[in-house]
Parts: structure tokens; sequence; C-alpha cells
């Protein structure tokens, strides 16, 4: 289900938006049009679809439009031109005050400098939202205690925020978001200011976090890392425009221009790239139908050692050497049973290589990739070249 649809959307910042507009479209460069016109070009007719429960990161370099982009989606600026639905609805429209109820019921927004209140205990912090909606101290402080908690910062809630590291301040502005309870978050350069360690703790709370509440996010970020470690889908930004929209590995083994190659060459693959998408076709036997004569032809056809067992539903059932099969056809027998072995790895289809990294010393075998049915989808053969991929790609057919 589409929660958040973004059509068309520019943001002009100048008394001319209707000339800039026109020059942008004809793919006249932002900084020309700036020096023609005197408009700045913020965000360029920019459109895209968010679902439910999507994590969707907005990532570009400083000046791309990032912010002037996620201050559109909830009218923290008022787009120039364009729409941006909210579960269907065009939110460019609303008065003043459904827009309040749509920022305290709907979508809230996470900054980069937290922007807490310093006077105010953490517990105070976070229940703000709900105060001005006229919510009671009771039901306030049990919300706030939930949201804190949520964060990990049980313990916490009646301490000040000025006592608390800049991670946990961050928190503070995260539970601050989820005890409205919005189906959608808002996070500008959330975890930008942190300290790379604490920032990656961060990211890790986010997905767990995620996890559980599964909301609606859009993140924006600078850090290609980050956007690949925490998207489902990324939009890269580019002077206002997004130049591409995509998965991790599709932003990575498909960059749409020079400036997302450019952005995305010194990453390590191993650490976004899935079992899925270096596994090759796998070759396997069906137990029941076929005998060892049969697994030794296409062991010897494709110069292999071994060979997957399935079943007719293409579940794996084991593996058998060669050696092994061979004996077997010589006493005639003809099923694999006997020598099935079950000493190889499996692993599921959304692995990270970086963590089949550790199997590439120890198995025997090509690594099966399974699905959650245990059916073999594919196989991982000499995982220990694999990390070779690191800067290079996988080897696509293209
Ligand atoms: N209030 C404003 N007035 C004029 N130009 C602005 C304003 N806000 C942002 N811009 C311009 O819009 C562009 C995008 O800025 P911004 O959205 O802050 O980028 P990012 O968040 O990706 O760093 C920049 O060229 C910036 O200078
Ligand atoms: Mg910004």
């Amino acid at each position: 289900m589409t929660e958040l649809e973004v059509k068309n959307l520019y943001k002009i910042f100048g008394s001319n938006p209707n000339e800039a507009r026109k020059l942008a479209e004809e793919g006249v460069p932002k900084d020309k049009i700036l020096k023609e016109t005197g408009n700045t070009i913020g965000v360029n007719n920019v459109s895209f679809k968010v679902e439910k429960g999507e994590t969707f990161v907005v990532m570009g370099l400083s000046g791309s439009g990032k912010s002037t982009l996620i201050r559109c989606l909830n009218r923290l600026q008022d787009p120039t031109f364009g729409e941006v639905h909210v579960n269907g609805r065009n939110i460019v429209t609303l008065n003043k005050q459904e827009l309040r109820d749509l920022r305290r019921t709907k979508m809230s927004m996470v900054f980069q400098n937290f922007g807490l209140f310093p006077h105010r205990s953490v517990r105070r912090n976070v229940d703000y939202g709900l105060e001005i909606q006229g919510i009671g101290m009771e039901e306030r402080k049990k919300r706030a205690y939930e949201a804190l908690k949520l964060v990990g910062l049980e313990g916490y809630e009646e301490m000040k925020t000025t006592e608390l590291s800049g991670g946990m301040q961050q928190r503070v502005g995260l539970a601050r978001a989820l005890v409205l309870d919005p189906d959608i978050l808002l996070m500008d350069e959330a975890f930008s200011a942190l300290d790379p360690l604490i920032k990656r703790n961060m990211q890790d709370e986010l997905l767990e976090l995620q996890e559980k509440v599964k909301k609606t996010i859009v993140f924006i970020t600078h850090d290609l890392d980050e956007a690949l470690k925490l998207g489902d889908r990324i939009a890269v930004m580019y002077e206002g425009s997004v130049v591409q929209i995509g998965t991790p590995e599709e932003i990575l083994t498909e960059p749409a221009n020079d400036y997302v190659r450019d952005f995305v060459e010194n990453v390590d693959r191993t650490k976004v790239l899935t079992a899925e998408s270096i596994m090759k076709k796998p070759l396997a036997v069906v137990d029941s139908r076929e005998g060892p004569k049969a697994a030794i032809r296409r062991m010897e056809k494709e110069e292999i050692s071994s060979i997957y067992v399935v079943d007719k539903s293409r579940i794996l059932q084991g593996v058998v050497d060669i050696e092994d099969a061979k004996r077997l056809a010589d006493k005639g027998v003809k099923s694999l049973k006997s020598i099935l072995k079950s000493d190889y790895d499996t692993t599921a289809l959304d692995t990270r290589i970086i963590d089949l990294l550790p199997l590439a010393s120890r198995t025997n075998y090509p690594i099966a990739v399974i699905d959650d049915k245990q059916r073999l989808m594919g196989v991982i053969v000499r995982v220990s070249v694999i990390s070779g991929i690191s800067r290079e790609g996988v080897d696509n057919d293209a």
C-alpha cells in the first residue's frame, strides 16, 4: 500500500518560479538558472512513492535539496509546484488546522540537531507533543515512558537532557517523534552529528526498532554507507533532482549515471550485496526420480565433484560426492539415500556476503542458498573469491 506519494514536486526560491521552472524543464543547470533569473532550484520535478512500512532513504551531497524536499513533505516548507499525497490525500491544499492535525497524528520529524528543550526533563521533552494536544498528565507520562523504553532510555526519564550524551539526546528526539505514534517518520540527517561509533549503534537500533514499530520512514542522509544500511530503497538526489531510485543493490550494480557511479565507487560491496545476487543457478538432481547414474552424468558434464540432491518440490535433501555415486552405481543401487551427506553450509537469500566470508574457509561444498521453505534456490561457488568483488562489483552478465 502506498503511504506517501510525491508528484512533480518543485521548490523554487525566488520571485520568478515560473520562469525558473521553464528553464529547469529545458534542462538548464541550476547555477545558470540562478544567474539568469535569480531563482534557486531547491527541488526539481521530483516524483516517488513510499510504501507503508518502507524505509525510504534520500541521499545526496550537501546542497542537493534533501532537506528542502523532506520539509515539503510535512509542509514546513510549501512546495512551489506539485503534489504530496499522504494516504491518497493531497496535503498541499490543507489549511493551518488540518496541517497541525497532520503533524500531530500522521507524520513527525526528527532533526539533526535534536532540538530539545534544555530546561525540561527527558520525559517532559518527549511528552511535549502530547501536552500541546491537551492530553492529561498521567497518560502523557505513561506514553512518554513507553516511547523512552522503545529507544532504550529506560531509567533516564527524569534526567535533564543536558546531562545526556549526543547519542542519548538523539534517542530523546526519536522518542519525541515516536510518542505521537505517527504513521510516517521524517528523519533529516538524524544521525549525522553523532560520532561514527555511536552513529552505527543508532543505525542498528533504528533497524531493530523498525522491526517492532514498522513505520513508514523517510530518512535523509549524505552518507552512502548509512543509506545502504538503512534503506529498503534509496533515492539519489543531484541539484534538486532525483537521478535514481532503487534498492541498495540496484544503486550499486546499476548506477544510473556518472554521478551515482562516483558516489558508489568505493563502497564495500560485501556489506550490501546478498547471497541472492551472487549465487549461481543450482545444479541438482532429484532424489526420487534420478539415481546415481544421472548424478554422475551431470557431475561429469559440469566437471564438478559433488552435486546437491533435492526432492520433487526442490527441497534440499543433501549432497553426494561423485566417488560415492560411482560406488553406488557399480553396486546397482538406484536410490541416493545411503550416500547423502549433510556437512554443507546453507544460507538464506538475503544474507549479506560479508556474513558468508567465515564459511569460505571451512566449507567443502558450494554454499547452498535456500528459501524459507528449504528449497534450493542457488549455490555459491568458491566463496573465497567473493571478497575480491568488494570493489569491482559482481560479474553480472551485462
Ligand atoms: N530558504 C532558502 N532560500 C534560498 N535558497 C535556499 C533556501 N533553503 C535552501 N536553499 C537552497 O536550496 C538548495 C538545497 O538546499 P538543502 O535542501 O538544504 O540541501 P541539502 O539538505 O541536500 O544539503 C541549496 O542550493 C540551498 O542553497
Ligand atoms: Mg540538509
